[in-house]
């Protein structure tokens, strides 16, 4: 079975003039080459396709795969990560994790939030700061915590982002608002534990792997498991793996989330508890990095004792049970 394989590698990225921080979601070789050498290792033949216009131009010029495992990231706008499934699906060719829909809606944390509080799952209260006027007009109390609405890998994110006055409110909001030119997702702050929540599947067979807490270590940047603090994890972070109750609670919202949203195949929730101590849904991440060392779903995997090979083999079984699925409606019609 021939997989090819999407990406968007940093290198590339980097030698276009783009700095170290807008290519900070981008992969580095070393990732490729795992999912690369894990597949073969799995038995699939695989073809490394790389970006987009990489397939635009393999496409035309009629290549074609059984599947694609897609971990490409995309460069512009908030459709950007459903590029290349919404040009796998014109060409009918699956793809492992999620869909043009979910990832256009996910990558966007406000549009997110309003389904997940929807779905009656609980999510800290919320403004999506466009312009200077939603800023004097913003009702919520403090302390609240402001980061840009369409950002991964602690972009934005730092010492700055939890707010306690009306003046760093507007100065925070506005420095957002210039930097990333995009709008500002405004939260309550959650002062509680925070987790991160492994799942692998679809749907009713999605699951849980499991639930790590974040701990932020002396020397760490305060309050936040920010952009900073995820660069220097060795140093700063520490992960716990967590099953007690709150753990739990953890679990079932992340799955609620999970299923409710319509992920696919493998990822990652973020969570932080309230004032109560409630586990609330801060993000949900579809594409979840998969370097072996660095990246979180990795390694909550290894600390719930999984195998990055059963990780990719995982994920592999979610999208061709997907297509056998499909097969089989197509056969019976
Ligand atoms: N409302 C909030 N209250 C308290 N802390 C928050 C809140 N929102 C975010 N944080 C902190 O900021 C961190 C990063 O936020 P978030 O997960 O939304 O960003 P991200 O850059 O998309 O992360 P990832 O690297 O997982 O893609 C969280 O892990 C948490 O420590
Ligand atoms: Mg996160």
């Amino acid at each position: 079975m021939q997989i090819g394989i999407t990406y968007d590698l940093q290198a590339e990225y980097l030698a276009q003039g783009m700095s170290e921080e807008s290519t900070a979601e981008f992969d580095r070789p070393d990732t490729i080459e795992a999912v690369d050498d894990t597949l073969k290792s799995l038995g699939f033949a695989t073809d490394r396709i790389g970006h987009i216009q990489n397939l635009a131009e393999r496409l035309v010029a009629g290549s074609r795969w059984d599947m694609v495992f897609n971990i490409a990231e995309g460069v512009r706008g908030f459709g950007r990560e459903a590029q290349v499934p919404a040009l796998l699906d014109a060409y009918d060719i699956p793809y492992t994790f999620s869909d043009p829909l979910v990832l256009s809606l996910t990558l966007h944390k406000g549009m997110t939030k309003h389904v997940i509080r929807d779905l009656g799952i609980p999510t800290p209260d919320f403004r999506v700061i466009e312009s200077e006027p939603d800023i004097r007009s913003t009702d919520l109390p403090f302390p609240l915590f402001a980061k840009p609405v369409a950002e991964g890998t602690g972009k934005g994110i730092g010492a700055s982002s939890v707010i306690r006055t009306k003046r760093e409110l507007s100065m925070v909001c506005r420095s957002l608002l210039g930097r990333f030119r995009q709008p500002v997702l405004l939260e309550r702050f959650m002062p509680g534990r925070e987790f991160t929540v492994g799942i692998m599947g679809t749907g009713r067979a999605s699951e849980a792997i499991g639930a790590i807490e974040v701990f932020l270590r002396k020397g760490a940047e305060p309050a936040a498991y920010s952009y900073h603090n995820k660069k220097r994890f060795e140093a700063v972070v520490e992960y716990r793996p967590a099953a007690d109750e709150t753990a739990q609670k953890a679990v079932e919202v992340a799955l609620a989330a999970w299923r409710g949203l319509g992920c696919r195949d493998g990822g990652r929730i973020d969570l932080r508890a309230d004032a109560e101590g409630m586990p609330n849904f801060l993000e949900v991440n579809p594409l979840a990095g998969l370097n072996p060392e660095i990246s979180d779903l990795p390694i909550l995997c290894t600390l719930a004792g999984m195998t990055y090979r059963d990780l990719i083999a995982r994920i592999m079984d979610s999208a061709l049970a997907r297509v056998e699925n499909r097969n089989r409606f197509a056969a019976a019609a």
